[in-house]
């Protein structure tokens, strides 16, 4: 069984592992506000939700390799979503992925939104990777 839930401290090795197993690792993650998927004691994926002033950012979304396509990161997504009220945003090389969670891509820069070069994500296929945004229901 599989349950989703908030991170405690006790969690961080294993973020941080499946972080660098996933290429989603940057030297300033902050191991906060994260959500994990947790199967017999082990954290198979994880997502992180914080807020910034007026808006929500999702990142460092993954699920290791072997429980990949069983929809985990499925559950996790819209769980840490139903916890906010606000626009969320997010960055990534994958925007197929996030639009079927009702991100779309956007121009967008509301002045709260942490930049590019915080994530790295600058550094990392930087011509493939779109900002998105889901509106707050
Ligand atoms: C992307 C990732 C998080 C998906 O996790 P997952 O648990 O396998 O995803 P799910 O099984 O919940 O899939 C949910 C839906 O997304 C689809 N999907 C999965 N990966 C996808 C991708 N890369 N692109 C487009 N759609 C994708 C699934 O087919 C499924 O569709 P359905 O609901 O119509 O059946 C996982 O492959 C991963 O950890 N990848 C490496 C890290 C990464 O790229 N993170 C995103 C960085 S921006």
């Amino acid at each position: 069984m599989t349950t989703i839930r908030l991170a405690t401290d006790k969690d961080n090795p294993q973020i941080l592992k499946i972080s660098k197993d996933l290429n989603l690792y940057y030297p300033t993650l902050s191991l906060t506000d994260f959500w994990v998927a947790e199967k017999g004691q082990k954290i198979i994926g994880m997502a992180q939700l914080a807020t910034y002033g007026k808006i929500a950012f999702l990142s460092s979304v993954g699920v290791v390799k072997t429980e990949q396509s069983h929809g985990i990161a499925k559950e996790l997504i819209s769980k840490a979503l139903a916890t906010t009220d606000k626009d969320t945003y997010l960055y990534t090389v994958i925007p197929d992925f996030f639009k079927k969670f009702g991100f779309e891509t956007t121009q967008e820069k509301p002045a709260d939104l942490p930049s590019k070069g915080r994530y790295i994500c600058e550094e990392c296929f930087s011509y493939k990777c779109v900002t998105m945004i889901k509106h707050a229901a």
